[in-house]
């Protein structure tokens, strides 16, 4: 399937979750749109607050080696059923993707489903607000 190289990722980089409060492993993979991969996993705190999403791992990651316009971005989760990004991670994709961005939602065994923005964050709040140019 089209998609399955990236959940293979994110599926590895979840062996890296650092989970000791939830026991949840997530693991997230960002494909930018100069073809460069950037993984990431759920880091969590003793202070549960400062826990941040595999999600936001991966994109901050990318962000910090220049990529800004992602392509694709696939999440996985210890779960048989389809991990889904939480709510502020929707928004932190608001901030990098575009309506062309493939969202793909997978579970453990790397069964997949695949998403556009307009489906997970419908109005969201943006740069466009601000009257800030893309
Ligand atoms: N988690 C993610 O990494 N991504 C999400 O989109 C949902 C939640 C993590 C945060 C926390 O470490 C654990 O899953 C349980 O909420």
């Amino acid at each position: 399937m089209e998609w399955d190289f990236l959940v293979a990722k994110a599926i590895k980089a979840k062996e890296h979750a650092y989970a000791p409060y939830s026991g949840f492993r997530v693991g997230a993979a960002v494909l930018t749109h100069s073809e460069k991969t950037f993984v990431g996993c759920n880091v969590e705190n003793a202070s549960y607050g400062a826990a941040i999403c595999a999600e936001r791992v991966a994109i901050s990651r990318a962000v910090s080696e220049g990529e800004t316009l992602i392509k694709a971005i696939a999440v996985t989760g210890d779960s048989n059923e389809i991990v889904f990004p939480c709510g502020i991670c929707r928004q932190v994709f608001t901030e990098f993707c575009n309506s062309e961005t493939v969202i793909i939602c997978s579970n453990k065994k790397g069964e997949y489903r695949v998403y556009k923005m307009e489906d997970i964050l419908p109005h969201p709040f943006s740069k466009a607000d601000l009257n800030i140019k893309p």
